[in-house]
């Protein structure tokens, strides 16, 4: 990809006419999802402000409006009312005062009564592009437009300037609100930071750091922390950076979980045992938010980046990258997060395809494959020859599944490791599978595990190979978010 000079980057989009041309040419790539939020233009990172109220779901993404590069983030808005399809609404926290004059970056909504809060963080930079992170709060308005109201509070001394995507939480048990963050101690350990107020306007003043024991050197970065109550359990969720984990290839930066027990007097997170628990075993996964859900509290709904920081993606050339994940119904299940697809999506459902008439794998469809014991392999966009492709396989006496991208001919983030292994002690049972026009999300053994990856399938990459004792069901799914330009 060509160089960005930075002040290409942070360039403030005046008006809409300055990209459509971009999005036609976007609009017309054969990557682009047909039941995934993607980038209206430019660059999709972190969901944002994924939030129920009154009957609609708001979902924000990180935008970089002019190309496949991080540069100036704005929160681009997106709604739906069954989780499944998607309208765009436009641009609706843009970087345009001093505290967030180079990006609108990372945070969360907390809806009160008629009123969304969206707090983010204002990523400023003074003249010599020293960083200065604020927390700072908009409301959202019933035109989709959100009015700015004054910063909570500014940088915290106590760390570097790496501080940053605030999650707004309110407990009973004590009758406060706090604002979780990100943090980086001066001697570059990743930390969460806590801030509380009696109100989601009012005064709000540094609590403390979050202590977990067992813990206090585990990557140099924790982006986007969340704690959540699920199913009883409290999880602490967050992205260590610059970190190399087992199983993980070359990837440095991981977006898992901590099981344990919150005690919000104390600040303090103990988790059950030592293990962090990767969220998503795929190749790209990233800054995960969850929303709670409004009828049933033992879940959430949890939506993540389908990316990486720092990885390049196939459609970098084409000016656009990002994608989010489908969202997913987060439980517990033993002292494990599990992840299933949505009720909702079984709408999406279309033609039921019959397999033997055909081994032309459709590039949008849902596949459910029931396993009866054994070994079973599965290559997605095989060439005709049966070879190549998404490799899934599943080896019954090592109990591993693996996932490997390798035989794919359009290859990216090798560096990164282009296979992924998860133990099943139990076995393989079960699996539904997810494939969009440049992207495969793989449920394994009813959510026990997922991995979400980018593919970028090439010309005569079209077959679907299966080997092993299995009944397998296959759905064409119908298109839910449209690729409308509206800014
Ligand atoms: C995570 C992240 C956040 C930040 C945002 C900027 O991917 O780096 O920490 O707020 O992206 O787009």
């Amino acid at each position: 990809m060509r160089a960005w000079t930075k002040e290409e980057r942070y360039r403030v989009l005046k008006s809409a006419e300055e990209i459509r041309p971009l999005h036609e040419r976007t609009a017309k790539s054969d990557y682009r999802q047909q039941y995934h939020i993607q980038s209206v233009t430019g660059l999709l990172n972190d969901p944002n402000g994924f939030v129920f109220h009154n009957g609609l779901w708001h979902l924000f993404y990180q935008w970089c409006p002019w190309g496949a590069v991080h540069g100036l983030k704005y929160w681009y808005h997106t709604v739906s009312s069954d989780l499944v399809t998607w309208k765009n609404l436009g641009a609706c926290i843009r970087p345009d005062t001093e505290f967030d004059n180079k990006g609108a970056y990372s945070g969360s909504a907390l809806p009160t009564g008629d009123s969304v809060y969206l707090y983010y963080t204002g990523n400023h930079r003074d003249e010599d592009w020293t960083r200065k992170s604020y927390t700072c709060l908009a409301l959202l308005k019933d035109d989709g437009t959100a009015e700015k109201l004054p910063p909570l509070y500014g940088p915290n001394p106590g760390y570097t300037e790496h501080q940053r995507d605030p999650k707004i939480i309110y407990r009973k048990e004590t009758g406060k609100y706090y604002i979780v963050l990100g943090a980086q101690t001066l001697d570059k350990k990743g930390r969460v930071i806590i801030y509380s107020s009696d109100s989601p306007t009012g005064d709000w003043s540094f609590a403390g750091e979050l202590k977990v024991p067992g813990f206090e050197d585990f990557g140099d970065m924790w982006e986007c922390p969340s704690i959540e109550t699920i199913s009883g359990y409290d999880v602490l969720l967050f992205c260590p950076q610059h970190l190399t984990l087992p199983g993980r290839g070359g990837t440095v930066h991981h977006n898992g979980y901590l099981l344990g027990h919150m005690d919000w007097e104390s600040l303090t997170f103990l988790p059950d045992n030592t293990s962090f628990h990767v969220l998503d075993f795929g190749f790209d996964s990233y800054a995960a938010e969850c929303a709670a859900n409004p009828n049933d509290q033992t879940k959430a709904t949890l939506v993540a980046w389908m990316g990486l920081p720092d990885a390049e993606y196939p459609t970098d050339e084409e000016d656009w990258s990002g994608c989010l994940t489908l969202p997913r119904e987060l439980r517990v299940r033993d002292r494990r997060l599990i992840q299933q697809p949505l009720d909702a999506l079984r709408a999406l459902r279309g033609r039921k395809l019959d397999l033997e008439a055909s081994a032309l794998l459709p590039r949008v469809c849902e596949m459910e494959l029931i396993s009866r014991g054994g070994d079973m392999s599965l290559r997605l966009f095989a060439e005709e020859s049966g070879s190549g492709g998404l490799a899934i396989v599943y080896d019954d006496e090592a109990k591993t599944i693996t996932v490997d991208r390798s035989g794919l001919k359009r290859r990216f983030n090798v560096d990164q490791g282009e296979m992924r292994v998860r133990a099943l002690p139990k076995g393989l049972f079960h699996l539904r599978i997810f494939i969009d026009r440049s992207s495969v999300e793989i449920f394994v053994n009813d959510g026990d595990a997922v991995f979400s990856s980018r593919i970028f399938p090439a010309e005569g990459e079209d077959r679907l190979r299966i080997e092993g004792d299995a009944s397998l069901h296959l759905w064409e799914l119908k298109r839910a978010v449209e690729d409308d330009f509206v800014v």
